[in-house]
Order: C-alpha cells, then sequence, then structure tokens
C-alpha cells in the first residue's frame, strides 16, 4: 500500500510539473530565457561541490583508478596443472627438514611440529622426470586428534612462459584422506591475481622415513 500511495503521489507531482511546464510554453520566449538561465545557474552551483568531491576522490596523488584493460587483466582463464610434489626427509639430499621438534612426545599427530620445504615439483612421477618448479614454504601439524597440517607454500614455477611466476597456497591437508583440497590465495606474474584450488593425493608415502611424493592438480583462474 505505501509503494502504490507513494508513486501516486510522485506521478501526481510528475503531472503538475508537466502542466507548469506546458502553461510556461504560453508565456513568450523573452520571460522563459532568463528563468532557464537562472535555474542553470542554481542547478551548477548546487552540483559543484559535488563535482570537486568526486575529482578528488579520483585523483588524490597516490592512489588512482586504472583501466584493467590496459594493464592486460582484460580476459580472466581457467589454467589446470598437474605437478608431482616430492618430500625428501632421506639422505643424501633431503628437501624437508624439521624445524620444530613435536612439543609433547606423546601427541599421535605430532602436534605442533614443523617442517621447512623446497621440494621438487616434477612433470611425472619419478623424481628423475622433467623438472617443472619447485615447492617452497613449510607445513606443521595443526590437528590434535586427526593427522591435519596446516600447508603454506609457494610453487614457484621453472618452465618455459611461467618460468619465475608463482602461487601460494594456504591450507588444510588432511594426509591420511583420499584427496584433499587446499585453497590458492594468490600468484604473482603470470599468475597475478590468482585464485583457486588444489587437489592433492598421495602416491607413495615411506612411513620409515618421511619420504613422500603427492600429485597436485591446480586449478587456477587468473589473467
Ligand atoms: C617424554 O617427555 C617427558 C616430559 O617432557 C620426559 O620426561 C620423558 O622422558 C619423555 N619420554 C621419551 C620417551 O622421550
Ligand atoms: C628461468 O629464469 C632464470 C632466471 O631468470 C634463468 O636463469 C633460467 O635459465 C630460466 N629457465 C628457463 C627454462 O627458461
Amino acid at each position: 500500500m505505501m509503494g502504490i500511495s507513494q508513486h501516486d503521489a510522485s506521478f501526481d507531482a510528475l503531472y503538475k510539473c508537466c502542466t507548469s511546464i506546458v502553461n510556461m510554453a504560453t508565456i513568450s520566449m523573452a520571460r522563459i530565457v532568463p528563468i532557464i538561465v537562472s535555474k542553470l545557474i542554481i542547478l551548477s552551483t548546487i552540483l559543484s561541490p559535488l563535482a570537486i568531491i568526486h575529482a578528488s576522490k579520483e585523483n588524490q596523488g597516490f592512489v588512482r583508478t586504472l583501466d584493467r584493460n590496459l594493464h592486460g587483466f582484460k580476459k580472466e582463464k581457467l589454467t589446470h596443472f598437474r605437478v608431482y610434489w616430492h618430500d625428501i626427509y632421506s639422505a643424501p639430499n633431503p628437501t624437508a627438514m624439521p624445524i620444530v621438534r613435536p612439543p609433547s612426545n606423546t601427541s599421535a599427530t605430532l602436534f605442533g611440529s614443523i617442517s621447512m620445504i623446497d621440494d621438487p615439483l616434477t612433470e611425472k612421477q619419478e623424481l628423475s622426470s622433467k623438472l617443472i618448479g619447485r615447492a617452497q614454504g613449510f607445513y606443521g601439524s595443526a590437528g590434535q586428534e586427526e593427522t591435519a597440517l596446516l600447508m603454506a607454500m609457494n610453487f614457484v614455477f621453472l618452465e618455459g612462459k611461467y618460468n619465475g611466476s608463482t602461487i601460494s597456497i594456504l591450507g588444510r591437508n588432511s594426509v591420511f584422506s583420499k584427496v584433499r583440497e587446499m585453497p590458492v590465495i594468490g600468484g604473482s606474474g603470470l599468475f597475478r591475481f590468482a585464485r583457486g584450488y588444489a587437489q592433492a593425493n598421495t602416491c607413495s608415502f615411506n612411513a620409515k622415513t618421511g619420504d613422500a611424493v603427492v600429485e597436485y592438480n591446480v586449478y587456477v583462474l587468473h589473467y
């Protein structure tokens, strides 16, 4: 009801306005022109402070709005890549190192322990296959009941046009689940503005040494 009556009222006002414009048209041009000019002056007086505020918002010296098309961010695309992540604790060339020992020796999940990694990412499951990049970062045991790692790592690519570009992965990795999903939270180089997810599934794990090979399927939206 409220909406309808408001609508009627505004229609009424519009009608009155139109009628007065028609009436005005019957008045001689000599009278109308000064009226229009004075109305324009009033209007511009009202609007000019707004225009100044608007302009200063866009030009504050240290900040400006850019045209995304001119900066190469025209069309977002979805890229999938698959790499094999090699976490090696065993000699002679470990790529993962415990940097914080588990604070408690009774925790089955080694809660609180942290490892730093610089793991090779290869094209195939074999470590000897082509090196695509490296996974650099750390992970820590963040679950007291279930083994769940907090992963914080950057994949840096070393191949072709991706050479030097990175993506950042931050997420929960419940290592004994078949497939674990972790968010891709950003990137650099060709992966600027990246967002997406990574799915990890373990190909092999040596409980004695701690060595693991994990397949990572990464889906990234970027420009
Ligand atoms: C476990 O930790 C407690 C307290 O820190 C210590 O007294 C005990 O010797 C440790 N046990 C082993 C097997 O390391
Ligand atoms: C990747 O970039 C580095 C440093 O810019 C360069 O030394 C290396 O040869 C490049 N690798 C490939 C495969 O293009």
